[in-house]
């Protein structure tokens, strides 16, 4: 993302979030990391005309917001008390068993990174986890293996298209 795109986010920023915050978070969606790169804080501070340590200050304050790598796929366990009381501790037990991950790790292959979260907004189908964007809610442990794996296999076809298309011989 280059200076006149996070000017772009900074003026086109919603009023009920800093801009800072929305620059923020439009960077970190577009590493393949979902974080913000030590140069990616040098680039925001220049745009907006702020210190480095301002930058450095409202992305440690956010935790939607890392300042270290993270895995391609984001998973977010609700451990907030309608989730917990709805069965969380078995979906973060299956999560572990096909993983090997717990909360705050980040899978071997860099697939995954596993977080916690206080609620989803989705506590009328709790227990509930969210993988990036998508929330997943009335879980039982069975259906974990299903999920996770459907994550993978989007990544496996991803990579095959993109071995495809660099193959062509012109
Ligand atoms: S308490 Fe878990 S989604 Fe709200």
């Amino acid at each position: 993302m280059n200076l006149s795109q996070i000017n772009e986010i900074a003026f086109e920023a919603d009023d009920r979030y800093p801009p800072l915050l929305q620059v923020l978070l439009a960077v970190q969606d577009e590493n393949p990391n979902h974080y913000i790169s030590e140069s990616a804080v040098g680039e925001i501070a220049r745009a907006l005309h702020v210190t480095r340590g301002r930058v450095y200050s409202t992305a440690s304050f956010y935790s939607e917001i890392s300042l270290t790598p993270r895995g391609r796929n984001i998973i977010r366990v609700c451990i907030n008390a309608p989730c917990e009381n709805a069965g969380k501790k078995e979906i973060l037990e299956a999560l572990k068993e096909i993983l090997g991950i717990t909360i705050g790790e980040t899978t071997d292959d860099g697939e995954f990174t596993m977080e916690s979260v206080n609620c989803l907004g989705a506590c009328y189908m709790s227990p509930a986890i969210k993988i990036n964007d998508q929330i997943f809610g009335d879980l039982t442990r069975e259906d974990l293996p299903g999920i996770i794996q459907k994550f993978r296999k989007e990544r496996k076809e991803e990579e095959e298209h993109a071995t495809g298309e660099s193959s062509i011989d012109f």
